[in-house]
């Protein structure tokens, strides 16, 4: 699928990967919804990008944005599930086992949220009308490398991403007879703000454990695989780590 004059939904577009793919997508002549419950997507709004503020979790605040992509743009062509949220919390800590909804928080925001979008976006899809053998609809979701080494303090976060991995071989299977393919990516460490928490010696030493390059990812280069993947038509029900070939330490 080229993405000049297609339309995509990219939820966590207002920061980090998400933001870098509807810097990468508009600038290759797509049109953009950013799905985000930070304001900070306002600000990225312009002639082809729009702003919907959204909880991925939500069906109505979803429903409305499909609904915008729709009614600005004329249809709905693909996905890009970037929202996210990370913690780092053992299951037991200092304080006795982990809190069971911070544990379910997680999975609710990157498992269930991811799920919920692909549901419905993938529902306006089907209204379109393509021919034979042409892509109806691509959607990319974003797992982690901590889906297969997660590390201590991870084990939400890993069975978060753990089951996005797990959801896109069912889908690609359910979906191919909708001619709309589904591909995950497993990015390693990326310099988003998810990492600006950390203080600057972690997050070098962080970029240092990727073998090479020996830096931590750039937001660009998760764009333009996502890129790749909606242009590329044999790439369908894969998880591609994006990872300088890195696999994470217990710690
Ligand atoms: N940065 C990394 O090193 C890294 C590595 C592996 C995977 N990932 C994954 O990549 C994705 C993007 O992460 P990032 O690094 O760009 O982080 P980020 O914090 O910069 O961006 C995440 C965005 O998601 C939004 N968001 C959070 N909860 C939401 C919700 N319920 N509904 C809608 N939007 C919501 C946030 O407001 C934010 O704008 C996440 O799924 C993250 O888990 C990141």
């Amino acid at each position: 699928m080229e993405l000049n004059g297609r339309t995509f939904i990219v939820t966590g577009g207002a920061s980090g990967l998400g933001a870098a793919c509807v810097a990468e997508f508009a600038r290759a002549g797509a049109n953009v919804v950013i799905c985000d419950v930070s304001e900070r997507g306002a600000a990225l709004a312009g002639d082809r990008v729009r702003f919907a503020l959204t909880d991925v979790t939500d069906e109505a605040q979803v429903r409305a944005a499909v609904r915008m992509a729709r009614d600005e743009f004329g249809a709905l062509h693909g996905l890009v599930n970037c929202a996210g949220v990370a913690t780092a919390e053992r299951a037991i800590g200092r304080e006795g086992p982990q809190p069971l909804e911070r544990f379910a928080g997680v999975v609710e925001v990157n498992l269930i949220g991811t799920f919920n979008v692909i549901r419905l976006a993938a529902a306006e899809m089907l209204e379109r009308e393509v021919g034979a053998g042409e892509d109806r609809g691509v959607i990319v979701c974003t797992a982690s490398v901590a889906a297969y080494d997660g590390q201590i303090g991870q084990a939400a976060y890993a069975a978060s991403k753990g089951g996005v991995v797990a959801l896109v071989l069912p889908l690609a299977r359910e979906f191919a007879q909708h001619q709309i393919r589904v591909i995950g990516i497993a990015p390693g460490i990326f310099d988003t703000p998810m990492l600006a928490g950390l203080p600057e010696a972690a997050r070098e030493s962080l970029g240092r454990q990727t073998p090479f390059p020996a830096r931590l990812g750039r937001p660009q280069e998760y764009a333009a695989l996502a890129r790749h993947v909606v242009e590329n038509q044999m790439l369908n029900g894969e998880v591609i780590r994006l990872d300088g070939a890195i696999r994470l330490a217990p710690r």
